[in-house]
């Protein structure tokens, strides 16, 4: 996983609750902390983060991930705001990942090893996200799409259909504009 996650993840837990918090994540998870945007970590460090904040903030891991999405969004609009211009809404910035961001992403930060998305219609007009990585990541992606409403002052309802944390090949999302 590249740093510059690590260290949206810090200042999301730092903004959140502190310096001093972040500081026993670190050692709780048992990793070192000195994350550079650029580098590359291993996986298991930021799982391990995510279970150390679980534990802190007496939460499930899966909602770690989908606070931390929601509360990377609005620093992602300030680091990377041509990903944002041009958009109206937030259906069309989240159709945008996986051809614009995602791609330019990599070029950024080589070795970057970013998720595949399909997008798709239901029939109650909702849009179903299906993610595939094999990071299993997708309640941070979850967060990210709620973020990302947030940031166009739109409301969602997501329901998670299928999980590949239950054995499905696939995750997929569907999400409902309430307005
Ligand atoms: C400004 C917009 C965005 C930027 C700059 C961005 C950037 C990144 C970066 C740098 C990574 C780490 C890749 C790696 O370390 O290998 C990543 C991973 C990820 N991104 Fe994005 N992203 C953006 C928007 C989104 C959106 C809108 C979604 C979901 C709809 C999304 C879903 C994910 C997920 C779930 C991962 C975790 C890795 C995985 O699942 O394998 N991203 N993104």
């Amino acid at each position: 996983m590249k740093g510059v996650v690590f260290n949206l993840l810090e200042q999301a837990v730092t903004d959140a609750y502190g310096d001093d918090v972040w500081i026993d994540l670190l050692e709780e998870a048992g990793v070192h902390g000195a994350y550079t945007s650029l580098g590359s970590y291993p996986d298991s460090e930021i799982v391990a983060l995510v279970g150390a904040a679980a534990r802190q903030l007496d939460l499930e891991a899966a909602d770690v991930l989908r606070w931390f999405g929601r509360a990377a969004m609005p620093m992602l609009a300030e680091r990377y705001q041509p990903f944002f211009a041009g958009h109206v809404s937030a259906r069309s910035f989240i159709l945008s990942v996986n051809d614009i961001i995602h791609p330019e992403v990599r070029k950024l930060y080589s070795g970057a090893g970013c998720p595949q998305f399909n997008f798709s219609n239901d029939g109650e007009g909702r849009l179903v996200i299906g993610y595939r990585s094999p990071r299993q990541m997708c309640h941070l992606a979850h967060g990210f799409v709620e973020g990302a409403a947030d940031r166009f002052g739109e409301q969602v309802e997501i329901e998670h259909m299928a999980c590949m944390l239950e054995g499905n090949p696939v995750c997929r999302l569907a999400v409902r504009w309430l307005h």
